[in-house]
């Protein structure tokens, strides 16, 4: 069932008019908003989005018409369904409206039923077209790279090898920077894969502590170790006949390595304390933002494995080396957060929009979206300035001053700086952060969850 309450704005200088149809609507379940006056009707506009305007014409100051101009300006799947109420509306009029993308008009004197019908149509209808749009945006995920936005050269490259290794069984390794969707190419692989239907079980091997890590990826039986008190399969298990997405590769222990390795050759392991051998019949996706070549040749990353992993190898640019995506991400994320948000954002200026395309993004895409996400989030008003994007807490360059004169701000203001710099600078690895800033790793998670950097 389609819901037919909606939001509506009703306008009109008349205080008992309104008054009367606004009880009305809301007794049908509308949410209703009165605007005595064009210039407040702008302000709830401004504000907030409406699913229908019923908006009287004459009215002091500025005519409803000239307020239906304005909203004609913004785009279509932005703004209320309008419905006009006239007293005595000349031709000229009439057509006006409708070629600005009125709906329906209202001839004063008229029953308020016919004003609740009204509504109701068009809260429906407008319902119908957003499903509709939803509907289509779920197959453009599906058909639009599962949301992967960027059509660079590089980023065609990544996607276009990415599509034809799904139709493969083969191991793929993604590298790249923190942040650049190593994570959204690995579910690209495994969707459009002939395994689509079944699991991709996903494994992050830098967030499980060490000794966990085997029985995670290889599970237990029963009195294999203190504490395993049950049989527990694990994640290759689980992952059979799909995909196992193997994230931070990079940080396996010699002896997990040697197991990995095995399972890529041989396609089979033994569960911790178990004697018999399990197969498996798995595609693995592994990702690191580590140079596995230079482990390698450091002696920290068996080189067997490496080259059992590298058979398909898919490199990731950093968003400083493909700035011609940085324009569509944006748009792409002021999209995706005004919709969360229900905000009214239109755009984002120039210069803001400059400063985005000239910051270097050590953080990459995901910096990005943080970035728009916080401008979503605290503006203001329907446009993004440099003031509301705020590249502070981000700049590469030496940020323009201090913030306040306030000795207590600043000193916050320096510590947040300086870890997030040395986060980025440390490609995300806390324990090179830590040692960078040289501060323990616990007064590094400290300072993280205090100015909730991630
Ligand atoms: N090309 C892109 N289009 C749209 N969103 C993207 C793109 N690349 C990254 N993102 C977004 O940026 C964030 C980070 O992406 P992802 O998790 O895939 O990065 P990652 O390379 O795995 O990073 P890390 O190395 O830190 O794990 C996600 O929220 C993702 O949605
Ligand atoms: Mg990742």
């Amino acid at each position: 069932m389609t819901p037919t309450h909606g939001s509506i704005l009703l306008a009109d200088d008349e205080e008992k008019i309104l008054k009367r149809l606004g009880r009305a609507l809301r007794d049908e379940g509308h949410e209703v908003v009165e605007a005595t006056t064009i210039r407040e009707a702008q302000r709830h506009l401004g504000e907030r989005s409406f699913d229908l305007l019923v908006v009287d014409n004459v009215m002091p100051g500025m005519t409803g018409l000239e307020l239906i101009r304005e909203l004609a300006q913004t785009a279509a799947a932005e703004r209320p369904q309008i419905v006009m109420m006239t007293a005595h509306g000349s031709t000229q009029l009439v057509r006006e409206a409708f070629k600005l993308g009125v709906e329906d008009f209202l001839e004063k004197p008229f029953e308020v039923d016919e004003l609740l019908a009204l509504a109701r149509r068009a809260v429906k209808s407008l319902r119908l077209q957003t499903e509709r749009q939803y509907l289509i945006s779920e197959r453009d995920a599906e058909f639009n790279y599962y949301g992967i936005v960027g059509r660079s050269h590089a980023m065609e490259e990544v996607i276009q090898r990415a599509e034809l290794v799904a139709q493969t069984k083969s191991t793929v390794l993604v590298t790249g920077e923190t942040g650049t969707g190593k994570e959204m190419v690995a579910r690209l692989i495994h969707h459009r894969s002939a395994q689509r239907d079944m699991p991709l079980i996903k494994v992050n091997c830098a967030a499980i502590p060490e000794t966990l890590l085997e029985s995670e990826l290889f599970g237990h039986v029963r009195g294999a170790f203190t504490g395993a008190t049950m049989t527990k399969r694990g994640k290759f298990a689980l992952a059979d006949g799909g995909s196992i997405f193997l994230d931070e590769i990079g940080t396996l222990t010699t002896a997990i390595q040697s197991k990995l390795l095995r399972v890529l050759q041989e396609r089979e392991f033994e569960p911790l304390g178990a004697e018999r051998t399990q197969r498996v019949d798995v595609r693995v996706i592994a990702a690191t933002n580590r140079d596995l070549k230079q482990m390698v040749s450091d002696g920290r990353f068996q080189e067997d494995l490496y080259y059992r992993l590298n058979v398909i190898p898919i490199t990731l640019p950093p968003l400083r080396e493909r700035r011609e995506d940085i324009p569509v991400l944006v748009d792409h994320f002021v999209e995706k957060h005004r919709q969360r948000t229900g905000k009214r954002i239109d755009r984002v200026d120039d210069e803001a929009a400059e400063a985005l395309q000239k910051y270097d993004w050590p953080g990459n895409v995901r910096e990005l979206e943080n970035t728009i996400e916080r401008a979503v989030v605290l503006a203001t008003g329907p446009v993004l300035t440099t003031a509301s994007i705020s590249l502070l807490g981000a700049t590469s360059t030496p940020a323009p001053g201090l913030p306040s004169m306030r000795l207590h701000q600043n000193l916050e203001w320096v510590e947040r700086e300086t870890i997030r710099r040395a986060i980025a600078q440390s490609g995300g690895v806390k324990k090179d952060a830590a040692e960078l800033m040289g501060i323990s790793q616990r007064a590094l998670s400290y300072y993280l969850a205090k100015y909730r950097i991630d």
